[in-house]
């Protein structure tokens, strides 16, 4: 018997993070998506890319969203961030509905965007700057920030001077310093080689360890996001919509309690490919 991998209806009570099981800290919502559908307008008619999603998040959580290309994630992604509108359905965050991007929600995309011209310390400090924090507090929380994601020493160096990985945590540690309530990732790692890709789910198991931010992570690799989650949330295609929401009872910390070979972590990535067995052939591209 499987006792890795549970189907949840909701995610009451389940799986906390490790903090929160210590102090006995109850769970809250954080961020809700109610009936969330978008229709996109192509070539003259109408296209449903998301239908009826929902589902929610508890503060502190780590949660991937899981799919083939093409489903939805980013399209989910961007709606949390309020960077498209929903057709119908509504966001909700920390109590409130949610209406346009702000600092309070961090987005970190495959493609970095750091500026060249500044160094590394100047670009984490671009969104305070923004929000018109001074000059010495935003160096106080860019270095912090650095140190979070294992970067101090390289805060005067340019962007062109450091590596993929590195730069893709300055991209992490930009949006941490806007202390957003949640960080939205959308396939951060993708473009990283095995090696790199590896270091970096477990520099960002750390800064979550370190933080307590909530994150929704978004991946089609199968193997991160078990590495990753405490729940993932599958989806289907055609049109994008949750196939099932996962609990991922793997121990933590997961860099020292799980290997990719154990058993357990096997059992769950069969569990998920079953899910998508029902799929077409061509629709189906996930990285295993
Ligand atoms: N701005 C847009 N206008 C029209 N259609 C769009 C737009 N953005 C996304 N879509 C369509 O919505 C669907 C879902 O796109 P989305 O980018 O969310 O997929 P995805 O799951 O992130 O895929 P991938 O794994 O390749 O990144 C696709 O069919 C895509 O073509
Ligand atoms: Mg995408």
């Amino acid at each position: 018997m499987r006792t890795t991998f549970l189907e949840v209806p909701s995610i009451e009570g389940k799986n906390r993070k490790m903090e929160m099981e210590r102090d006995g800290t109850e769970n809250k919502t954080l961020l809700e998506m109610r009936e969330v559908s978008k229709t996109f307008r192509k070539d003259g008619s109408d296209v449903l890319v998301l239908q009826d999603v929902n589902f929610s998040i508890c503060e502190g959580e780590f949660v991937c969203i899981l799919g083939p290309t093409g489903c939805g994630k980013s399209v989910t992604l961007q709606i949390v961030a309020g960077l498209i509108e929903q057709t119908t359905g509504s966001v909700i965050l920390d109590g409130k509905e949610e209406h346009g991007p702000g600092p309070h929600k961090g987005m970190v995309f495959q493609e970095y965007a750091l500026l060249p011209w500044r160094s590394v310390v100047e670009n984490v400090e671009i969104g305070l700057e923004l929000r018109g924090i001074d000059k010495k507090e935003r160096r106080r929380i860019a270095l912090e920030q650095l140190a979070t994601v294992g970067l101090s020493g390289s805060e005067e160096q340019k962007v062109h001077e450091i590596s993929v990985g590195m730069r893709q945590r300055v991209a992490i540690a930009r949006a941490l310093a806007n202390d957003p309530k949640i960080l939205l990732m959308d396939e951060p790692f993708e473009a990283l080689d095995a090696l790199t890709k590896e270091e970096m789910q477990i520099q960002i198991l750390k800064v979550w360890e370190r933080t307590g931010t909530t994150i929704l992570f978004v991946t089609h690799d199968v193997d991160e996001a078990i590495f990753l989650s405490d729940r993932i949330c599958v989806m289907d295609i055609n049109p994008g919509r949750v196939k099932k929401m996962l609990v991922n009872q793997l121990p933590r910390p997961r860099h020292e309690c799980v290997s990719r070979t154990d058993k357990a972590f096997n059992d769950m990535r069969d569990e998920i490919i079953k899910l998508y067995s029902s799929l077409k052939e061509e629709e189906l591209d996930l990285i295993i």
